[in-house]
């Protein structure tokens, strides 16, 4: 097992692990909102991808040794488990809103990995980091085209330029 001195990049994984728990979290309460049965499958498979998301990001820690972080664990449960509530009583734009902007986070998250990994000379995770990449950047697509077709466009703007 090699070690990884790259504080920031381990920080970036241990995130990572987490908040994709919360995603999974956040897309079961939203699969469980909507009512339109296609829409019900296709949440479900993202929530599925963000679990195989989190498996992928502890095969990389394991790698290096690195400890699932307990605070990020308990802090994105609450979170993920908070959002995944509120689907139930925000009606149906807010769910797919937050879920859109969380997605687009995560595009960012692992392209940023793999640059940090790079940096520091190392090229073995770059298919997969851009793999998941790409996965988020399909999920965040999903539900901007949901948005759009709901007529929001206004809010759509915002959407995309600022957190
Ligand atoms: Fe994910
Ligand atoms: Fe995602």
């Amino acid at each position: 097992m090699s070690t990884l001195a790259h504080p920031e990049l381990i920080r970036l994984l241990q995130k990572a692990y987490s908040a994709e728990k919360a995603a999974s979290y956040a897309y079961q309460g939203h699969a469980a909102s909507v009512k339109n049965k296609e829409e019900k499958i296709a949440i479900r498979q993202i929530e599925e991808d963000e679990w195989n998301h989190r498996k992928e990001v502890l095969h990389i820690m394991n790698h290096y040794g690195i400890p699932v972080s307990k605070w990020y664990e308990f802090r994105f449960a609450v979170i993920g488990k908070t959002i995944s509530a509120s689907c139930y009583v925000i009606g149906w734009f807010m769910p797919f809103f937050f879920a859109g902007k969380l997605e687009s986070g995560n595009v960012c998250e692992y392209f940023r990995m793999k640059q940090f990994f790079n940096q520091i000379g190392i090229r073995n995770w770059d298919s997969i980091l851009y793999e998941m990449g790409m996965k988020e950047k399909e999920h965040e697509i999903y539900f901007r085209d949901k948005i759009k077709k709901a007529g929001c466009c206004h809010i759509l703007k915002s959407f995309s330029t600022g957190d």
